[in-house]
């Protein structure tokens, strides 16, 4: 039986022969944002079914593909991603992010919708992460196979990258884009959250509670690539206003700020593709 490196590598050989070398940098579209449509020409794209080692699921109807896109540098173009919430393990959720960066993508740009913690959030606006809460989560570390290197005691101190974050602060302001920074903090799902634990992410210092990023961060942090993320807040915390949650609205708004919040991306991706590695 192939271990979990082999696949990887099954798979990035797959992405190299069909894509050629590897773009710089892949952007991660999340919940709602994945069908961002743009003018760049498509290059190549696999969905993620024929990945040869990608979990073979498509439970939300809507089909996972990655693309090359000629922006004018090649970028890539994930659209979905795996959620521990679809009943995979830490480990498979991040066999995406794992097989672009043994292609050889240096930069991941990851998206994700998210609830709004404070009140001064609006649904629709983006938040630029700063740091996360990743306790709910399941870690996926150690690789199964790589247990035994001691290279899974990952240092998060700076997870998502300084310099990145200030490049995109500096672009969110030259394109007119209000965007804070804040905590993003993820749970399991699928279900949302009762009104008494947002009260108390609240009180942890959480500004954002969503249900991915979190294991990619951690995955990619321990391979040593760079990571920016951006939540784009669909809601506010369970509680937090009359109503209830309603999954097809959240969607619906992640959907009407991708157009922008892919505006900020390719910004920053123009910039960072300029950058020596
Ligand atoms: N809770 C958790 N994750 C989410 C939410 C929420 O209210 N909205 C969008 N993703």
């Amino acid at each position: 039986m192939k271990d979990y490196s082999e696949k990887i590598r099954e798979n990035a050989g797959f992405l190299r022969d069909l894509f050629g070398p590897a773009p710089k940098i892949a952007l991660i579209l999340g919940t709602g944002l994945g069908g961002t449509k743009t003018d760049f020409p498509v290059l190549a794209e696999a969905r993620f079914k024929e990945i040869p080692n990608f979990p073979a699921l498509d439970l939300s109807g809507h089909e996972r593909v990655v693309r090359v896109l000629h922006c004018p540098e090649p970028v890539c173009f994930v659209h979905g991603r795996y959620h521990l919430y679809e009943g995979l393990s830490a480990q498979e959720v991040v066999i995406p992010v794992r097989t672009l960066s043994e292609w050889g993508v240096e930069y991941f740009f990851l998206t994700n919708a998210a609830a709004a913690l404070r009140e001064e959030y609006h649904p629709g606006e983006l938040m630029l992460i700063r740091d996360h809460i990743g306790f709910f989560m399941p870690n996926p570390l150690p690789w199964p196979g790589l247990s035994s290197t001691g290279q899974d005691f990952t240092d998060m101190s700076d997870a998502y990258d300084p310099d990145l974050r200030a490049l995109a602060l500096e672009q969110a302001e030259n394109l007119g884009m209000r965007l804070s920074e804040g905590v993003y903090l993820a749970v399991p799902g699928p279900s949302y959250e009762t009104p008494e634990e947002i009260e108390f992410l609240r009180k942890m210092n959480a500004d954002a509670v969503g249900m991915s990023t979190v294991p990619e961060v951690i995955a990619l942090r321990n391979l040593g690539r760079k990571v920016l993320a951006l939540s784009c807040f669909t809601n506010y915390g369970a509680g937090m206003k009359a109503g209830s949650i309603d999954h097809s609205a959240v969607i619906d708004t992640a959907e009407r700020s991708s157009p922008g919040m892919l505006k900020l991306l390719l910004a920053l991706a123009g910039k960072v593709a300029l950058s020596p590695s």
